[in-house]
This record gives C-alpha cells, sequence and structure tokens, in this order.
C-alpha cells in the first residue's frame, strides 16, 4: 500500500478578499461566531511532513505510485479527540417571508473554496446559490469550513473529515434549535454539500438519520480516480505559493499549482467562461493533505440505510474528480444503495457541467433541479 488516496472526493476552487461579503438580492443577512466543541475519531499523521515543495511533490509521485512499491499508509490508529473552534457562519432569509422561508438549507462547501462558493459577487444573477434560493422562496445557512474563511485555523496534518462530520453535526443541532437563525426553529432542515460538504453530509446522515429531514449532495459520487485527481490540481505547498495571503497555512496546506490545474478538476471546456476560472483561481481557499486523504471510503461509512428523508445527487456529466471525468452510467450506484431507505432517491446529472456547479454556466439549471427537488417533496 502506498499512501493512498483511493476513490474519493471533491472539491473546487475560489474565494475572495475577506471583508467582501455580497448581500444577496431580496435576503436579509446575518453574520455569526459560532463556537464548537467536538469529538471526533480521528487518524493521526504518520506520513511524512514537508517543508518545501521537493518534499510534497515527492509525497504526491509516492501517492501515485503502483501499491507493489509498498510505501506506508499516511494516518495511524484511530483516536478520540476532543477540541474546540470558531466557525464563521451566515444566516440568509427572504425579506418577504413566504410558504418556504421556514425550510433552512445548511450548506458546506467543498477543498478550495470558503463560504463564499455559496454566495459568489461575481455575477451573482448566474453563479450565486444563495440569491437563488433566497428567490425561491428559503433560507440558508452557510459556513466556513473549519480552517479556511474565517473559521479556526487547524494544521493540515490533522484537519480531516472526522473532524468537519463533527462540526457539521452540532451546528445542525444548533440551526435545528433557532440557535443562529433569525426565524426561530426551521420548520425542515436539509443539508446541501458540496463534493467534501457532501461526503460530511453523506458520512454525518449515516450516523445521525433523524439529523435532516433532506439532503442535497452536489459534485458528489464514489467513481473518481484519487490519484488522477491529486495529480490533477499540479498541487503545491500553498504558503509558499502565497507568502502574503496565505501565511497563516502550516505547509499541510496546499492549492492548485496554477488556474489550469483549478480548471483540469473544476470546469469543463464549453461550459465555462474564463473569467470566471481565473476569478475562481484568484480567490481560492487551500485545502488541507488530511482533508483529501481522509476522503477515502477505506475511512469512512457513507451507508446511510436508516436515513428516510428526500435525497438528491446531482453532479456534472463530465466531472473529473468524482467521476474520472466521466458520470454517466457511474454516478448512480452504489450512492442508490447506501440511501435505501430513503423516501424519494434521485441521482441528477448535470449536462455538460463539470466538477464546480456553481461557477458553471449553466449553475442556475443545476439550482433549478435542487429546488425543483425539493417542492415535489413538499419541503
Ligand atoms: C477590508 O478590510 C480592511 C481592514 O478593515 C480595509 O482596509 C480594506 O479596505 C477592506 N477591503 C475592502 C475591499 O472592503
Ligand atoms: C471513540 O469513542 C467511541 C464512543 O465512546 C467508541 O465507540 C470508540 O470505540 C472510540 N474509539 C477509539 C479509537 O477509542
Ligand atoms: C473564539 O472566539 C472567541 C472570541 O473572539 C475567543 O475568545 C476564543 O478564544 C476563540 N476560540 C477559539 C477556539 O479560537
Ligand atoms: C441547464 O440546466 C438545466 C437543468 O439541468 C437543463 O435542463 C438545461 O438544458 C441546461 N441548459 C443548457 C444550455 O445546457
Amino acid at each position: 500500500m502506498r499512501y493512498l488516496i483511493l476513490a474519493f472526493f471533491g472539491l473546487a476552487a475560489a474565494w475572495s478578499t475577506p471583508n467582501v461579503t455580497y448581500l444577496p438580492k431580496g435576503a436579509t443577512c446575518h453574520d455569526y461566531t459560532i463556537p464548537v466543541t467536538v469529538t471526533s475519531e480521528n487518524k493521526p499523521w504518520v506520513g511524512p511532513r514537508w517543508t518545501d515543495n521537493y518534499g510534497f511533490i515527492d509525497f504526491v509521485t509516492v501517492s501515485s505510485t503502483r501499491q507493489s512499491a509498498g510505501s506506508p499508509l499516511p494516518f495511524g490508529n484511530p483516536i478520540n479527540q476532543t477540541a474546540s473552534y470558531n466557525i464563521s457562519a451566515t444566516f440568509c432569509t427572504p425579506i418577504a417571508p413566504g410558504k418556504h422561508s421556514k425550510t433552512v438549507l445548511l450548506a458546506m462547501h467543498g477543498l478550495g473554496f470558503d463560504k463564499s462558493y455559496w454566495n459568489s459577487p461575481y455575477e451573482p444573477d448566474n453563479y450565486n446559490f444563495v440569491q437563488y434560493a433566497i428567490k425561491r422562496g428559503y433560507s440558508v445557512f452557510f459556513f466556513d469550513r473549519l480552517g479556511v474563511g474565517s473559521s479556526t485555523k487547524v494544521s493540515g496534518y490533522k484537519n480531516q473529515l472526522s473532524i468537519q462530520v463533527a462540526v457539521l453535526s452540532s451546528l445542525a443541532k444548533s440551526v435545528r434549535q433557532g440557535l443562529y437563525t433569525t426565524i426561530g426553529k426551521p420548520a425542515y432542515l436539509v443539508l446541501v454539500g458540496h463534493s467534501f460538504g457532501s461526503f460530511s453530509s453523506n458520512a454525518l446522515v449515516a450516523r445521525e438519520p433523524g439529523i435532516a429531514d433532506a439532503t442535497i449532495l452536489t459534485g458528489y459520487g464514489l467513481a473518481g480516480n484519487a490519484q488522477l485527481t491529486l495529480e490533477g490540481f499540479a498541487p503545491r505547498v500553498a504558503r509558499l505559493q502565497r507568502p502574503r495571503a496565505y501565511s497563516v497555512f502550516d505547509s499541510g496546506y496546499v492549492t492548485t499549482g496554477d488556474v489550469f490545474g483549478n480548471i483540469h478538476n473544476f470546469f469543463k471546456m464549453g461550459a465555462y467562461d474564463r473569467a470566471v476560472a481565473a476569478f475562481s483561481e484568484a480567490t481560492k481557499q487551500p485545502f488541507a493533505i488530511s482533508e483529501l486523504i481522509s476522503l477515502s471510503p477505506v475511512y469512512q461509512r457513507l451507508d446511510a440505510p436508516n436515513f428516510k428523508g428526500p435525497t438528491l445527487v446531482l453532479s456534472g456529466e463530465y466531472d473529473f474528480i468524482i467521476c474520472q471525468g466521466y458520470c454517466p452510467g457511474v454516478l448512480d450506484q452504489p450512492l442508490r444503495t447506501y440511501f435505501r431507505g430513503s423516501s424519494d432517491f434521485e441521482s441528477y446529472i448535470q449536462p455538460k457541467t463539470g466538477h464546480g456547479l456553481n461557477f458553471a454556466t449553466n449553475a442556475t439549471g443545476s439550482y433549478s433541479v435542487i429546488f425543483d427537488f425539493l417542492l415535489k417533496n413538499n419541503i
């Protein structure tokens, strides 16, 4: 075995200057800093720690090397750990309340982004999920994943899916109680993920099936090739690439080598605008190497037979990360089986699109599928 990353994950690309928060049209929004204390079963990093790109690139090479080379896994045996963090979140609700404004979508972004993935200031009529949700009358709670944006920073050799699932669980429970909303207790809570956020949402409902009323998993599937994805980023140590912006991240945080590594994994020719790709690259957030590796199904339980709510999986036809470039025929299973208790399971292939759904030219097409699905299920 090697530093294997096996099956896979998702992630994505962008973020903007820290204090430019877009206020979606028709919305009233409130920012929160939420203290959480979580316990999770984590895998300690036993792989190499690098100080420069020479060391990191050797890790990348070894990760993609044939198993017969016998390289060790980078994670040791799990241990239970408890820690406290601050999570930066935003809650938006329609200015004019309506039938659906008490349905709260709890949105978790993927690797490469922060919470602005859902609330992009770039041509918001075309690329802003929150604004679209507000237009359809729904409320959205979205947050910076642990380690990025304004949430607490942690080492890139420690941050991993198990911690993020515990954080998501804590946030979901608080939102359910009406904490951190301006509308009191929601009538319905819907988990919405993109990529790493979808892995986290799936892992959460596998563990705590009663926690949400519906689950929307975007940029998600289990037919990716982790080695190709890691190589596809042409990744570099983040703090060496942008010393000013990324100095708060240790060397375990990595990022796309350039805009083409970003395009390779997140966009598809013919379904993106070059200026959007450039924006995505300019505003990207680094991700933890241990987050990426912790997505391997070797480490996660995703089977969610006791989750009863409707479940939509929506991914781009040409998603490189989770379908190795082509989703038809490989998106539906094994997820349909994992969600066999779901009242309405649907897998949907968004035509022509790559992994970064919110930055595809037809992003609003994906949004319409999501909200039509909720409507159909009376949520
Ligand atoms: C962001 O905040 C800093 C410090 O408060 C300020 O100097 C800067 O002008 C702000 N940037 C924008 C784009 O508002
Ligand atoms: C972590 O705690 C859980 C719950 O108490 C327990 O089931 C599990 O075995 C523990 N894991 C380890 C590695 O000690
Ligand atoms: C969270 O933020 C509060 C207020 O700024 C601060 O006192 C506390 O130390 C922070 N906690 C963590 C874990 O960073
Ligand atoms: C945009 O997406 C919607 C929903 O998948 C689809 O029906 C429509 O055909 C797409 N439009 C284009 C131009 O691909």
